[in-house]
């Protein structure tokens, strides 16, 4: 099964109007590799005026509510990211889950209500380090999948984002051997749950401290479709080198 690599932008907390310029360097990053799927997740604020410099790269959320609509201040639903111009969006980002509480009932109604309207949605998992030292790694993060992955998942608009919590925004990462193991136990649970044509066919992405430098290594690692990628993402000259490196792949 030949997956396309996918990878993704996720600009967390970062990002006004200034930075739209880089918005539009990222894009022609993507459009330079066509080879390799590229999109980036902005702040939902930034979402309709990135749209309009990206071209054709997708441009996404972070995090949607899991209902249509209702008394749920700050939040926002799928179906406001799909009108301001979002393709996609990230669901149950272990900053959500550690930060908002979200559990896995949650992130798998977020994915079901992205998928409602229309959205792409990369579904993030991930053990804690206690949880990796204790050798809970991949008991935990199967468990979330199983417990986070919305009715109807297909590879034509999901992607599953493995990032242990304790490499994000540390400049730790796993060992080639580890990524490439942890990688495989999802495809393998994503099989026990979906069937194995489903699940040959699903991006499973890595995020966690990728950069220019081990982008090559850890997108070839086996079963690893592609990157999720947080500080590296914030300008093109960044993250221009880890699209390259997936496109070299
Ligand atoms: P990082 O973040 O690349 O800054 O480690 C990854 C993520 O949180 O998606």
């Amino acid at each position: 099964m030949m997956r396309r690599k996918l990878v993704a932008g996720n600009w967390k907390m970062h990002g006004l109007k200034a930075a739209l310029p880089e918005v539009a360097a990222i894009a022609r990053a993507a459009a330079a590799n066509p080879g390799v799927d590229v999109a980036l997740c902005v702040p939902a604020t930034l979402i309709a005026s990135a749209a309009g410099v990206a071209g054709g790269m997708p441009v996404g959320g972070q995090d949607c509510h899991a209902a249509e609509q209702g008394a749920h201040t700050g939040c926002i639903s799928a179906a406001m990211l799909a009108e301001a111009g979002a393709a996609l969006t990230i669901v149950g980002h272990s900053e959500r889950r550690a930060d908002q509480g979200e559990t896995d009932a949650d992130v798998k109604g977020k994915a079901e209500a992205a998928h409602r309207h229309g959205l792409r949605a990369i579904l993030c998992v991930g053990e804690m380090l206690d949880q990796r030292d204790a050798g809970q790694a991949e008991a935990v993060v199967t468990a979330q999948l199983a417990g986070s992955l919305p009715e109807g998942a297909a590879a034509e608009w999901l992607a599953i984002a493995y990032e242990p919590v304790w490499a994000i925004g540390t400049g730790r990462t796993p060992t080639a051997a580890d990524v490439a193991a942890m990688h495989g136990a999802i495809r393998a649970k994503l099989g026990e749950l979906l069937g194995a044509e489903a699940a040959a066919a699903m991006r499973v992405l890595y995020g966690g401290s990728v950069n220019g430098a081990n982008a090559a290594a850890l997108l070839g690692c086996a079963d690893v479709d592609g990157a999720l990628v947080g500080g590296a993402s914030l300008t093109a000259e960044k993250f221009g080198p880890i699209v390259e490196a997936a496109a070299g792949l």
